[in-house]
């Protein structure tokens, strides 16, 4: 059996397009990609949702109480049935509350090696500066569990990236995304689905 995959996004969507790709290779054999939700109606992640033929709806976040947009978000995961949920570059931050209804069921992806460049204030380009001005060699990124503290960050992969002379921090970004991001997120994806595959058997 399937887990459900939806994918929550703000931006470009590079990593949903990757996720897109590995589903359509075979490569996340245990998941299906079943919805993109942005909180952003201009987002290009919508676009390539479309591209592939997956439904993508906006649940806009701007000007909306917390408890009315993860309302809203509830909502649209319940339609799709969704098992799983990955946040490929989601800029919207998640309530405990919404939280505690998905254990062990939210994926992040962040461009650092977690507990390095991460928490508040480190989102896009920002971790790459903040890992140029410090001057460490080496990077990456990490795909971690969301979920209430204790357990809130649990991780579940990491990949690292060397840092190299004159990098800058779009360059490092790139580099960061073609040797880890795109990598891992779909693996992650298939790590999970085929965990939650093999629960929702047993319960069968
Ligand atoms: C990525 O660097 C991701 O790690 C971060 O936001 C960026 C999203 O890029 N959380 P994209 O929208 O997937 O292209």
């Amino acid at each position: 059996m399937l887990s459900r995959i939806a994918v929550l996004v703000s931006g470009g969507g590079t990593n949903l397009e990757h996720l897109l790709l590995a589903q359509e290779a075979g490569r996340i054999p245990h998941g299906k990609i079943v919805l993109t939700v942005s909180d952003n109606p201009g987002a290009y992640a919508l676009k390539r949702a479309e591209n592939h033929g997956i439904p993508g709806v906006c649940v806009p976040k701007k000007g909306v109480p917390q408890a009315e947009f993860e309302a809203a978000l509830s909502k649209e995961l319940a339609a799709c049935r969704a098992d799983m949920v990955i946040l490929a570059g989601f800029l919207a931050i998640l309530s405990p509350e919404f939280v505690r209804q998905w254990p062990d069921r939210i994926l992040n992806i962040h461009p650092s090696l977690i507990p390095s460049f991460c928490g508040k204030g480190y989102y896009g380009l920002k971790v790459h500066e903040a890992a140029l001005t410090r001057g460490v060699k080496v990077t990456g990124a990490t795909v971690h569990f969301v979920n209430e503290i204790p357990d809130g960050g649990r991780i579940l992969l990491q990949k690292a990236v060397d840092i190299l002379p004159g990098d800058t921090p779009e360059v490092l970004q790139r580099r960061v995304m073609e040797q880890a991001e795109w990598v891992l997120l779909p693996q992650a994806a298939e790590l999970v689905a085929a965990q939650i595959a093999k629960e929702k058997e047993r319960v069968q």
